[in-house]
Formats: C-alpha cells, structure tokens, sequence
C-alpha cells in the first residue's frame, strides 16, 4: 500500500525541514517568527494546556494526533492495530512537517513525535519547541483515567511507561525550552509556559 496514500499526502510533498520564513506576528508584547512546538510525554497536557495557551495568545492551535487522524480518517488506535507503529511515526512525520509549513500557531504533538531523529530535525528548524516535564507520579495518574493510547495496552503498564520516560528524557533535554509541569492548576501551567517563552524570546 502506498504510505502516502493512507495520510492523504502528495507525492509531491517538499522536503520536511524546509525552512518556511514567516512574517513576524506580535501577540501580547510577544513576537514570533516560528510556530510553537509542545513536546513530553502522554498525559502532560499538551493539548489542554496548549488550547489554553493559542487562546490566550489569539493563536490558532493544531494538534498533531487529532490532524493525523483526520488524514487518515482513522483513530490513532486503529492506525497502530491496521499498519503498526512505524506507519503511524511516518504519517506523524509528514503531518507534522505539513503543519509547520502552514502558519503560525501552537502545536501539540504526539508523545513520540519528537523521538523520530527528522521530526526532531524539523522541529529544530522550524519551530521553537517546549518540553512539558512531568514525573511518573503525574502523568501515571492521568493516563491510567484513559484506555486510547495503545503504547500502554501491554501486560505492565506501569512499566512501559517508566521505560518509555527512561528512553525519551534524555531527548526531549533537547528541545528550546522546559517547563516543570508540577501539580499546578492548568491556568497556573498556562502561565508559566507564557512566561518561559516570553523570556525564552527575549534572550
Ligand atoms: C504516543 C502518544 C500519543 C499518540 C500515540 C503515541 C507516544 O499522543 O501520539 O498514541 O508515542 O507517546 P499523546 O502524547 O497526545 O497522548
């Protein structure tokens, strides 16, 4: 089958760390020039905490699962159980190199998006990316609530995503900008992900 086919992507798609030179948009004394990247783990608010954040910045947001889905006309579990994982880490690439082409806005990707090496890349290229940082305790909390995320759908999942924390911090450290995501309310995180930003630009 062709993988392209199953994302609803041309042939043509260009290359997916091409730079995109945006014009500047000024937002609450905040200028940006590049789209937004949150990256971390499942169950570290990306998307919640992200709605919040391109409100109250008057951003669009887009997330990166829900776009994937969208191109597929599939859920995320049914791509993992139809075509498997790396089907799925390919369309999340493409998806995610389209997005950042498109305008600027805030994104929030899938926990594994940043661990692919040209997903990384492209984010570097194109994005400022902030890493949302939550121990076990939290995010163990709120993704045993949920049943969609078939990375846990394993014997001991506990375990899984002690691992899956194990093998991806040291990655994430990568990305632009960290910001603790300690038990706060969700406006508190909103706020603090503002400010880091904000002094992150003003470096
Ligand atoms: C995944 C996280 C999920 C989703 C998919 C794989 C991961 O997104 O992309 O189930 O590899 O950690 P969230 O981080 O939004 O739960």
């Amino acid at each position: 089958m062709d993988k392209n086919v199953a994302f609803g992507l041309e042939d043509d798609d260009p290359s997916s760390d091409q730079i995109v030179n945006y014009d500047p948009v000024n937002t609450k004394g905040l200028t940006l020039t590049q789209p937004v990247v949150l990256i971390g783990m499942m169950g570290a608010g990306k998307s919640a905490i992200g709605r919040m954040i391109a409100q109250e910045l008057d951003l669009p947001f887009m997330d990166a699962d829900h776009e994937i889905e969208k191109a597929a006309a599939l859920t995320i579990p049914e791509i993992f159980e139809k075509y498997g994982e790396d089907h799925f880490r390919y369309g999340e690439r493409k998806v995610i190199a389209r997005l950042l082409r498109s305008q600027i806005h805030i994104l929030a990707t899938g926990g594994g998006a940043f661990m692919n090496e040209e997903t990384r890349q492209t984010i570097a290229k194109n994005a400022i990316s902030i890493w949302f940082k939550a121990d076990f305790d939290i995010l163990w909390e709120r993704v045993s609530r949920k049943s969609h995320r078939p990375l846990l759908h394993t014997p001991d999942p506990q375990g899984t995503l002690k691992k899956l924390i194990e093998d991806r911090y040291p990655v994430y450290e990568e990305a632009d900008i960290i910001v603790d995501c300690d038990d706060v309310s969700k406006e508190d995180m909103r706020d603090r992900v503002i400010d880091a930003l904000r002094n992150h630009l003003a470096q």
